[in-house]
């Protein structure tokens, strides 16, 4: 496996493995894979196996607050999961954030979405305290805005 920046070559292949996402996960405009590939690559790792896409991950270093990094999406092809793919993808990421002197970089995902909970706990990610429990996952009310509750999950960088 090789894993590269996001570039334009790829954002096509990339919106692609996206579109495989559901119910989890949806592929965005093509102009946003764009943006990503433009401003962000070095958070936006590809995996790439014998050339083929097989695992994607978007993030962002925050303006606001520098010392953070937000994950928007990961994606391992169905026909890839439980070989590292999505591992990989975080451990880039941990690198830059520890060039970069980021405190932390985090996520939501949904509190019913078993596989990226348990991913997000192997890699050390911590759930951060909600306000109430789904199946023991801890869940944010209205953290993405009215009515969007979400599972925050977070890694401290050091
Ligand atoms: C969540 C997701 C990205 C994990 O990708 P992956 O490449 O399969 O994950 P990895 O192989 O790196 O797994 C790392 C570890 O996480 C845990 N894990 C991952 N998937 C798991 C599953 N389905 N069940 C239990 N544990 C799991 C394991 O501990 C695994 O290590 P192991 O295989 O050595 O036991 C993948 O399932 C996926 O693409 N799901 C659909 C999209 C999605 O939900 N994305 C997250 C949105 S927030």
């Amino acid at each position: 496996m090789r894993i590269t920046a996001l570039n334009n070559d790829l954002a096509d292949d990339v919106l692609k493995l996206m579109d495989l996402g559901a119910p989890y996960v949806k592929a965005r405009m093509p102009s946003d894979y764009w943006l990503y590939a433009k401003l962000f690559s070095s958070t936006c790792p590809v995996a790439l196996l014998d050339n083929n896409v097989v695992g994607a991950l978007i993030a962002m270093r925050s303006q606001d607050d520098p010392t953070e990094i937000y994950i928007q999406d990961v994606m391992t092809h169905p026909g890839y999961r439980r070989r590292g793919v999505a591992a990989e993808l975080i451990s880039v990421v941990r690198t830059h954030a520890k060039q970069w002197g980021c405190r932390r970089i985090y996520l939501t995902s949904e509190p019913e979405n078993v596989a990226a909970y348990r991913t997000w706990r192997s890699l050390g990610f911590a759930n951060s305290v909600g306000d109430y429990t789904i199946k023991g996952v801890q869940v944010i009310k209205d953290f993405k805005g009215p009515g969007k509750d979400r599972a925050v999950f977070e890694l401290k960088v050091s």
